[in-house]
């Protein structure tokens, strides 16, 4: 896992515009240009970063690839439960929550643009920027289903380039915050919520919390472009282990999910939606004994690395 970087990324597209920060305000262009927060998809950036640990010909195909049909074999253990998924695009969140709805969950789904379904899931908008933006979701799931979401998963994430990518610290605090609100405090406010949610719900429910992670908690890799993601996959690692190991025994689980490839390595722009709706599926039955370091790998689910 010790391959070289050799990615550049100066003349980055930026992908979304966040409103600039207070902190911003008064600034000149320039500095502002220089403090901007460039918010990129992040299995995008991965995309870049990751080329020399993945086969450098992959695309982002997976992006707009169709979402596998099959039907699931497991029993359905859901019925009138409901998922509330927070982060939701083409990827990951839509195969998540296509699984999960196929297991029958009544699902919600949440993103700033707010989009909507073909399968007519509940379609929330939110900034998970501001982690008071969440608390409101969770009181419009109940009001739509009736009832709290025994499984939360929370996909969002995001990371800023520092301006001059050969220094991570001419990352501007500003961003570090901005960041972290997004990849740790909003999701940490999310799993409060589920926890107080779930004290609601029948002692046979299964009540889950999966976190959207990657190896930026085992070890760093080696480019400036990830520090701000790392600082909360980090971060987020250190509380979800935590509240597994203390509530655990009272039947709430948290996971922390890490796909990799076969030899454990991070599996970049790879990153496959069916793969992690599949292992979600099993993580929000608790099946198997996966731990809170949930990594795992297509068609084979947990593996320990
Ligand atoms: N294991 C690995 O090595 C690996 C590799 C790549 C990615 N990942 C992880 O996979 C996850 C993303 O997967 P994906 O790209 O396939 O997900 P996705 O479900 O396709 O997209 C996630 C959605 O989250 C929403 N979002 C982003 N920032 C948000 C915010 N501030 N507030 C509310 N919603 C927000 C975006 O929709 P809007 O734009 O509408 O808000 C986006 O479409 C991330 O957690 C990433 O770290 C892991």
């Amino acid at each position: 896992m010790q391959a070289k970087c050799r990615c550049k990324i100066k003349n980055m597209k930026l992908m979304t515009n966040p409103p600039e920060s207070n902190a911003n305000a008064g600034r000149g262009a320039k500095e502002q240009e220089n403090v901007i927060r460039a918010h990129v998809r992040v299995s995008s950036e991965l995309l870049i970063v990751c080329t020399s640990y993945t086969n450098p010909s992959r695309t982002l195909s997976y992006l707009t690839a169709p979402i596998s049909t099959k039907s699931s074999t497991q029993l359905n253990m859901a019925a009138n439960s409901v998922a509330l998924i927070l982060g939701y695009g083409p990827g990951v969140g839509a195969a998540v929550a296509k699984k999960l709805a196929s297991n029958g969950y009544k699902v919600a789904v949440a993103s700033r643009s707010g989009k909507t379904s073909a399968e007519g899931f509940l379609s929330l908008k939110a900034d998970f920027s501001n982690p008071d933006s969440i608390p409101a979701l969770f009181t419009s799931v109940k009001d739509e289903f009736k009832a709290a979401p025994s499984v939360v998963v929370y996909n969002a994430a995001t990371l800023t380039p520092p301006p001059d990518t050969s220094s991570i610290f001419t990352t501007p605090k500003e961003a570090i915050v901005s960041d972290l609100n997004i990849n740790t405090i909003s999701a940490y406010v999310a799993a409060q919520q589920a926890v107080s949610g779930w004290e609601s719900l029948p002692k046979e429910a299964k009540k889950t919390f999966i976190y959207t992670g990657n190896m930026l908690n085992t070890a760093p890799l080696p480019s400036p472009t990830l520090m701000t993601l790392g600082i909360g996959k980090s971060a987020s690692a250190s509380w979800i282990g935590l509240a597994d190991t203390l509530y655990a025994s009272k039947g709430f689980r948290f996971f922390y999910a890490d796909e990799r490839t076969e030899t454990g390595a991070p599996v970049g722009s790879a990153v496959d939606g069916d793969a992690h709706a599949e292992f979600y599926a099993q993580l929000a039955n608790h099946e198997g004994d996966v731990p809170w370091s949930a990594t795992f790998v297509k068609g084979k689910n947990y593996a320990k690395f």
